[in-house]
Parts: C-alpha cells; sequence; structure tokens
C-alpha cells in the first residue's frame, strides 16, 4: 500500500477497536517470547507502536522500523511519554534498502499484507535475522471477500509457510488464533501467527 496512506492516517490510526486487537495480538506473540531477557526485537512496520512498546519488559530491546515518519512520531512520543528506556525508532524501507542491522526477533505485524513481494521482504527480514533468531509474523488467512489493488487478501499458511522454507528457514509453525467481526476491511476475517527459526 501507498505509504502515504499511513503517513495520513498515523494521527488516528489508535482507533479502540486496533487497539483492542492490538491487545489479542501482543497476548499471541508474549507466547512467543518465553526467556527472551537478553534477546533484541525489531518491529518491522511498527506503525505507532501498539505491538512492540507492550513488549519492552521481555526482551532485552526493541527498534521500531517504519516507512511512515508520522507513524514513528507518534511511536516516539509515546517511548519518551511512557519512558520506555530500551525502545528507539528507525525510519527505513526494507524494500527500496536495507541497512546494516542485526535482531534475535523480529516482529510483523500486520504488515506484509501490505508488501506486494513477499519473497523480497521475507529475505530481507531473513537476513537480518542473527543465527537461530526467530521470524514472528503476525497477519489475516487468506479472504477471498476481499478485493483490493494493493493489499494481499490475506495469506494461505501453506503457502507462506514454503515461501519461508524457500528463503531459508529451518522451522516454519503456523496457526490461527483469533476470529473476528469486521476486522479486515471491513469484513470478518481470522488471523494467524506464524513463528520461524533461522
Ligand atoms: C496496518 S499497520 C500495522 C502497525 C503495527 N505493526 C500494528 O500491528 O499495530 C502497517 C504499518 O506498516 C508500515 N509499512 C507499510 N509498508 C512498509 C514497508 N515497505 N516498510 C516498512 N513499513 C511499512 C506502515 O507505514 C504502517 O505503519
Amino acid at each position: 500500500m501507498d505509504t502515504n496512506v499511513f503517513e495520513e492516517m498515523a494521527k488516528r490510526y489508535d482507533t479502540e477497536d486496533r487497539m483492542e486487537l492490538a491487545k489479542i495480538i501482543v497476548q499471541e506473540v508474549k507466547k512467543e517470547l518465553q526467556n527472551s531477557e537478553t534477546k533484541s526485537l525489531i518491529d518491522y512496520g511498527s506503525g505507532t507502536g501498539l505491538i512492540s512498546l507492550e513488549l519492552s519488559e521481555v526482551v532485552d530491546s526493541i527498534l521500531l522500523i517504519d516507512s511512515s515518519k508520522q507513524m514513528l512520531e507518534i511511536a516516539e512520543g509515546k517511548i519518551s511519554q511512557k519512558g520506555i528506556p530500551n525502545a528507539t525508532v528507525l525510519y527505513s524501507d526494507f524494500t527500496k534498502e536495507t541497512p546494516e542491522l542485526n535482531a534475535d526477533i523480529v516482529v510483523v505485524s500486520l504488515v506484509l499484507l501490505h508488501i506486494p513481494d513477499t519473497n523480497k521482504i521475507l529475505t530481507e527480514l531473513f537476513n537480518i535475522l542473527n543465527k537461530d533468531g526467530k521470524l514472528i509474523i503476525v497477519d489475516f488467512d487468506k479472504n477471498e471477500q476481499i478485493d483490493h489493488p494493493k493489499v494481499h487478501n490475506g495469506f494461505s499458511q501453506e503457502e507462506l509457510k514454503n515461501k519461508l522454507k524457500e528463503v531459508g528457514f529451518k522451522t516454519a509453525e503456523i496457526r490461527t488464533f483469533h476470529h473476528g467481526s469486521r476486522i479486515f476491511m471491513k469484513q470478518d476475517a481470522s488471523m494467524f501467527i506464524s513463528s520461524s527459526i533461522k
């Protein structure tokens, strides 16, 4: 999706509905972060930080990356307001250029659907992970009700698993964890979490 859309949305992104959904996602992501107190985490496509700013106490450090400056401005405001010492932000778009970075864990929540070339972004995320690092993806299951030129209509778990293996991940586990009403472009939809080890 054109990132300008997100620039425009930034100030009104944190609606009750999105915050509610984020809580459900955070709960699920936390299950994947047991014993991660010494690990570095990158939240790719962090938006306003609804997911990773709730994870600061379960990992060592958090880097919020987004291709929208305005989203990051909101996230930075929250970081200073809440006094989160181990969180920083970085403006970047890996589909254009990937900076020299590394992390033990990468979280990608509701971002993959906005990036046309799934293989390319998965490869970039694989490359920044340390050995045995973990990629956690949260997104929508394939949904034939959705038809939008700039958004994937969700993902088939089998196809995504194959892509993750092709990119080089040793393991790829995917499961549906939530069904919600009108949560994907105003359609009922289900969400999956995928966890893969490099
Ligand atoms: C639907 S929001 C999700 C925000 C957050 N991850 C969450 O779950 O609340 C999608 C975010 O991905 C960002 N984004 C879209 N394309 C991107 C890209 N190519 N690189 C980095 N961020 C991107 C947008 O700017 C936006 O902040």
